[in-house]
């Protein structure tokens, strides 16, 4: 892994925070209501609409562009509201859209995104567009898309071409229309998963020509790009974001520990006390995840391969166990590995009627979904994104998703923290496109004191202030005053 030792991006200071201090505050008022972005009006989605197509539904916005595909666009002002609700609660990100607005950082550059579509990455989005960018979107999920925001960034002009419930032909249909437009040239690259620079590799690797750089914002993607660099294919910069601190400490276990019991809870109306719970994989996201459900009264265990994050389990009070040891006795089953075929076909012949299954990981491949579409069992939808699958002795599990990452198909985001990670992508973007020739085919951790420029962005909503150090005290710790405060190794 590479480091960067210096910053390039002006205006870094920590001294500006100040600036957005006043507006932050008022913006938490508005947290409850943020959290309907992913909210049950989208979950449950509609009915009528559902039958045709977007590909059949040529639609034109009130400029007259037909540059998008998304479900309705007779929705945009429903999605307005829910960006500007998300705006509300986050103050980083906004705050950097207003910093960054007159110099223009992203001027020229042509973006290929694909993330959630979403509110949160709607203001990330447009954040792009106000800073310079000309973009082009699509999903990286199939199922988490909020249509009403995908219509309202298409009639902002933003060619986005998204909808819940694609088929995985739609998907890479949706895909490629980002990437190849007559007459426009990407040369940036904001991925979400890595689909979006594996299709451009595929498909179009002369246009990595032109390319400055790729942002990568999930372990799954930044797996894939270093897999790349070893094979000597990354023939670009890129950045993973993920590994950056902002991401993880924040975005990840945050978001997890926040949304694990809202996707619960909306689908299986489940109380959570006194349950047995175990969660597959103990990174980031198996801690949010185990640290939530043990404060409402689960009984939570844990598996794991590495030692490490077994022993960190373990002292935190979680039975560390393999699965077969406990999988006819618990009544949800979480995978949070980023793995593949973590649950099989024999787990879950193994589990007891009324089992709830549900992925928090990016691949839908952690649970082995295909195995069980064989003739013997019936599969029951019973709500939005909830499926029972019948054995014949009538024993049935509950399965989320469809074993796609259930908090993101079923549940709300905080805006607070994808107001975290969202900064993050804009500034490693920034940094990328903006320092041709700093940067070799590789792939970078953000330079530390952009992570530490992330959060200050972000203190001033909670009233914090941060203690300067003296003079006496910089010299003794070997520091700036400004920062960065930590070596890169150090671990939060
Ligand atoms: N749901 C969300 O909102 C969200 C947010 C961030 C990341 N993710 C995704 O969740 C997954 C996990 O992310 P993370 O940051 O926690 O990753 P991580 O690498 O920190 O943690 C995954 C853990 O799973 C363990 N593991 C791997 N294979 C296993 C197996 N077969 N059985 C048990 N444990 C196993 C690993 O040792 C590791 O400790 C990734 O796919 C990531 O993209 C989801």
């Amino acid at each position: 892994m590479t480091m960067v030792p210096e910053t390039t991006f002006a205006d870094l200071s920590l001294a500006d925070k100040t600036a957005v201090k006043k507006s932050s505050i008022i913006a938490r008022r508005f947290s409850d209501v943020s959290t309907c972005s992913l909210s049950s009006t989208c979950f449950t989605g509609s009915s009528d609409e559902d039958e045709v197509s977007p590909k059949d539904n040529r639609q034109r916005n009130s400029s007259g562009s037909t540059d998008f595909c998304i479900k309705n666009i007779n929705k945009s002002s429903f999605g307005r509201r829910e960006i500007d609700i998300a705006e509300s609660e986050m103050p980083g990100i906004i705050s950097l859209r207003k910093r960054a607005y007159e110099e223009k950082p992203l001027k020229n550059a042509n973006i290929v995104g694909c993330t959630h579509v979403n509110a949160q990455s709607a203001v990330l989005i447009e954040t792009l567009v106000h800073l310079g960018a000309s973009v082009r979107w699509a999903a990286c999920n199939i199922y988490s898309t909020q249509n009403a925001v995908a219509a309202a960034l298409a009639e902002a002009g933003v060619p986005i071409f998204a909808w819940r419930g694609e088929t995985e032909e739609d998907f890479w249909w949706c895909l490629d229309k980002c990437i190849h437009k007559e007459g426009w040239q990407p040369n940036m690259i904001l991925d979400d998963g890595g689909d979006a620079t594996h299709l451009m590799l595929k498909k179009y690797p002369d246009y990595f020509k032109s390319i400055k750089g790729i942002v990568e914002e999930s372990v799954t993607g930044v797996h894939r790009l270093y897999m790349l660099s070893k094979a000597g294919k990354l023939t670009v910069p890129a950045i993973n974001v993920n590994d950056s601190v902002t991401k993880n400490k924040f975005d990840t276990f945050y978001t997890c520990r926040d949304s694990i019991l809202d996707s619960l809870k909306r689908t299986t109306d489940i109380m959570f006390g006194g349950k047995q719970v175990v969660i597959c994989g103990y990174g980031d996201v198996g801690k949010g995840c185990a640290q939530s459900l043990k404060g409402q009264g689960c009984i939570v265990y844990v598996t794991e391969v590495d030692p490490i994050c077994a022993l960190q389990a373990a002292m935190d009070g979680f039975r560390v166990v393999r699965l077969i040891e406990v999988i006819r006795d618990v009544d949800v089953v979480i995978t949070a590995t980023g793995n593949k075929n973590v649950i099989t076909r024999d787990h879950m012949n193994r589990m007891k009627n009324g089992c709830i299954l549900c992925n928090m990981g990016h691949s839908s491949s952690e649970i082995d979904v295909n195995s069980l579409h064989t003739p013997e069992l019936i599969w029951e939808r019973v709500r939005s994104q909830v499926d029972h699958i019948i054995w014949p002795d009538k024993r049935k599990i509950i399965l989320l998703a469809e074993g796609r990452l259930v908090n993101l198909s079923c549940s709300t985001v905080s805006s607070f923290v994808v107001s975290v990670a969202s900064s993050t992508q804009a500034l490693a973007l920034i940094e990328l496109y903006s320092s041709p020739g700093r940067y070799k085919s590789d792939v970078y951790l953000l330079p530390k004191k952009m992570d530490e420029y992330v959060a200050s962005l972000h203190l001033p909503t909670f009233e914090a202030h941060l203690t300067e150090l003296s003079d006496e005290q910089a010299k003794f710790m070997g520091l700036n005053k400004a920062g960065p405060f930590k070596a890169n190794y150090y671990r939060y």
